[in-house]
């Protein structure tokens, strides 16, 4: 029997697991349905604020042997374009789950202000809170900050009753794992998202002996083969500390169907790709989707709930 990659998230099902990380191809509505027409199973906006962005100064992305350094700064078309864009794709497609809703506003209450929006909106499908966007000069990774986190949470959760999942940065301690995760298993969230980019890696140019990218002296978010083992380890990390309703989308590193299968052994439900999107295009869903299901029928796998989660340890 040939291995199925259908995916059930959040009562809903997909084809497979693939999608864009927000970031990746989803800025304008073109982008967005080259997504819908790719092999990708969902796709996602790009985090939105309330007014569009410019984001910052070029050159703001930079593609590396091993992975990606960007400091893009959250350009966006403004949070009515991402809403417009879901709306029609609901009434085009009544059947179908529309894609997910990024937002990142540039404070608490923006983004309090942004979720109730969604709220009062007619919106049906699932909201992603943006807590790690490490490329706005000046404002600090919001995840890093628990208080905060938890403040946001606690006062989404008083009107929000939509799904709702939080992008998260990766963390690097145990310590922090547990503190984090005691955290969010206080609210009811849909999921969460590991990891956005590894914050503030510095690329350097040895011909130039400069750095690459041009905002922030050249320190950006991290992105590919580089960041992988701790996505992997992120992803693991709370697989095994959250609450089971609480799922993990795995982002990071996500180049081949071995890098998929490795997510989805640290307990990834669904899979988000961005730099190897951005290099490739969005025909790589369908790449994903052949080598992963080659890996799982070589390993006698009908479905991929069969190994989600189940890991060994030595
Ligand atoms: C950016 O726009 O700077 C990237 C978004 C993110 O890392 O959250």
């Amino acid at each position: 029997m040939p291995a199925s990659l259908k995916t059930e998230f959040l009562g809903q099902s997909f084809e497979n697991p693939f999608m864009n990380a927000s970031g990746v191809h989803c800025m304008s509505k073109r982008e967005l349905d080259e997504l819908k027409n790719s092999g990708a199973g969902s796709y996602i906006t790009k985090s939105s604020t309330t007014l569009s962005r410019e984001g910052n100064p070029a050159p703001r992305y930079h593609s590396v042997p091993l992975g990606s350094i960007n400091s893009m700064g959250l350009p966006n078309e403004g949070f009515d374009y991402y809403l417009d864009y879901v709306l029609q794709y609901q009434k085009e497609n009544p059947e179908n789950v529309p894609p997910f809703f990024s937002v990142a506003g540039m404070s608490l209450n923006e983004n309090l202000e942004l979720l109730k929006k969604i709220q009062d909106s007619e919106y049906r499908g699932i909201t992603e809170l943006n807590l790690s966007c490490p490329n706005v000069p000046g404002k600090p990774q919001v995840a890093y900050d628990f208080e905060i986190t938890k403040e946001i949470l606690t006062k989404a959760f008083e009107f929000f009753k939509k799904p709702l999942g939080v992008k998260l940065p990766p963390y690097f301690d145990f310590a922090h794992f547990d503190i984090m995760a005691k955290i969010l298993n206080e609210y009811p969230l849909a999921y969460v998202n590991c990891i956005n980019s590894i914050g503030n890696g510095l690329y350097i140019d040895i011909e130039r002996e400069a750095v690459v990218i041009k905002p922030k002296d050249g320190f950006g978010g991290l992105g590919g083969e580089y960041v992988k083992p701790t996505a992997l380890a992120n992803v693991r990390a709370f697989y095994t500390r959250l609450n089971p309703s609480i799922r993990i989308i795995g982002t990071g590193g996500i180049r081949t169907g071995q890098d998929a299968f490795e997510h989805i052994l640290c307990g990834a439900t669904m899979l988000q790709v961005g730099t190897e999107l951005y290099k490739e295009g969005a025909s790589i869903f369908e790449r994903l989707g052949k080598e992963l299901k080659e890996i799982m029928e070589k390993k006698g796998y009908n479905s991929i709930e069969e190994f989600r989660g189940k890991l060994n340890n030595l």
